[in-house]
């Protein structure tokens, strides 16, 4: 167990950014590589992995369903020794942490047993909605027990003897979708997911990459994934850079004069690149120079200068969902007023975004208003500093600092950001890779 962060941090301008930066791996795709990696009959190689406490936890739980993992030999990564023969359901309740990906996609993988299964998470996962994931695990023959109406954590799974559904998600949700996949891929017959507007296609990828019998249609702004029952062979697999968390940096060297700052080796594919498109809608200077050999990974030149505001449409908000506490502080700084038009799902992540998102614009001085799913942010020339309560959301977390070094100097007055442990969920190294980026002797390397 890693020692946890500070509770508080004190941040004010520091000046420009410069030099390179290269973001954990992605959180979604190391998720899904260490599910994966358990159902897959041998042994996969991952590297890359998310440090976050949200990773180690779906780690913790692979280890605890029978997988095998250890330090890969001779590589910064690990081992999985996965296959069905090895896994079953665990004798204690799996602790998911603050993490909703992990609980939803656990909860699909379980839900082969008989049971029962018990994901239990923190004060943040245990507020959050598992109807979702509930209402058609149900269907595929599982129980699934939580608290209240919309099913809260602690969630009880008892599976076994699935049959597969089609079934077309109420909310645009790649947890949803992923957990009736990993549901579907021990249930008899066809399982289909209809996505009338696609989220983010990790798994239904993966999955087709390492051997499941799938089929994926895109059909418009929509997507299809039909999957049968299948057996998934080993993999290697190499994580890109997170492009959530990429979106800090983006956005701070968008917005601290003077900075110019190198993203490194970032996960820009399909359903996790809106960012990039909105902020190059506001005026944003950002180059994208692919990484040869390695598709849908780039690494991202960015310079500070003028930004103007857009409206982020209700068919790009799936894409962009996490960046929106970032893009908002961006939009605080851009002439005019931003529109994040049905952005309503942000009320159910780790906090909820959308109010905490509103408070944390206006706090730093700049306009913000929600009215009924929509946010609206009226850009400053200026931020002021702020007193943030992050609660227990690493974004939020992030979001306030990234608009702290778009402030004033210390001598004018510093941000505090109460609840900073909250990064260890997704970026422990936050704090050392800022460091990194504002010194001026540190080491910079040349910029291409
Ligand atoms: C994720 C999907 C998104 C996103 C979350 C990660 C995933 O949630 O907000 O951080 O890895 O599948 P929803 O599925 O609820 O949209």
């Amino acid at each position: 167990m890693r020692s946890p962060g500070p509770t508080q941090l004190s941040l004010a301008g520091r000046g420009p950014l410069r030099g390179r930066v290269r973001p954990p791996g992605d959180k979604s795709i190391s998720h899904r590589a260490l599910l994966l990696g358990a159902l897959a009959e041998g042994r996969s190689i991952l590297t890359g992995l998310s440090d976050g406490d949200d990773v180690v936890r779906t780690q913790a739980a692979v280890e605890a369903l029978g997988a095998g993992v250890s330090p890969a030999v001779g590589e910064a990564g690990l081992t999985v020794d996965g296959g069905r023969d090895r896994l079953g359901p665990p004798g204690e309740p799996l602790d998911m942490g603050n993490s909703g990906t992990g609980l939803r996609l656990v909860a699909g993988l379980v839900a082969q047993w008989p049971g029962p299964v018990e994901l239990t998470g923190d004060l943040s996962l245990s507020s959050r909605p598992m109807d979702r994931i509930a209402v058609p695990l149900r269907l595929m023959g599982a129980e699934v027990e939580g608290r209240g109406p919309t099913c809260l954590p602690p969630v009880v799974v008892s599976g076994g003897g699935l049959r597969g559904i089609d079934y077309t998600p109420p909310v645009a949700s790649a947890q949803v979708k992923s957990a009736v996949l990993l549901a579907g891929l021990s249930a008899t017959g066809e399982t289909v997911v209809r996505e009338p507007v696609a989220t983010r296609g990790h798994t239904e990828e993966m999955l087709a990459a390492y051997g499941a019998d799938i089929e994926i249609v895109d059909a418009g702004p929509g997507r299809i994934v039909r999957l049968l029952p299948s057996a998934l062979r080993p993999f290697r697999l190499a994580v890109p850079g997170d492009p959530s968390q990429a979106a800090f940096w983006v956005v701070a060297a968008c917005i601290v004069p003077g900075s110019e700052v190198l993203v490194e080796h970032v996960h820009v594919g399909r359903g996790r690149r809106g960012f990039l498109d909105v902020l190059s809608r506001m005026g944003a200077d950002i180059e994208e120079i692919p990484v040869a050999g390695e598709p849908d990974t780039a690494d991202l030149l960015v310079r500070s200068g003028p930004l103007r505001s857009t409206v982020v449409e209700p068919g790009e908000a799936s894409g962009l969902i996490d960046e929106i506490p970032v893009l908002a502080v961006a939009a605080a700084l851009a002439a005019g007023t931003t529109l994040f038009r049905q952005v309503g799902e942000l009320r159910v992540k780790e906090s909820d975004r959308l109010a905490a998102t509103a408070a944390l614009v206006r706090s730093f001085g700049a306009g913000a208003e929600v009215g009924g799913d929509d946010l609206a942010v009226e850009g400053r020339s200026a931020l002021t500093p702020a007193v943030v309560d992050a609660g227990l959301d690493h974004r939020m977390a992030m979001a306030a600092a990234v608009a702290a070094l778009a402030g004033p100097a210390p001598a004018t007055g510093t941000t505090r950001i109460d609840g900073w442990r909250a990064v260890e969920s997704s970026y422990p190294a936050f704090i050392v890779d800022l460091d990194r980026l504002s010194s001026r002797d540190g080491e910079r390397g040349e910029l291409p």
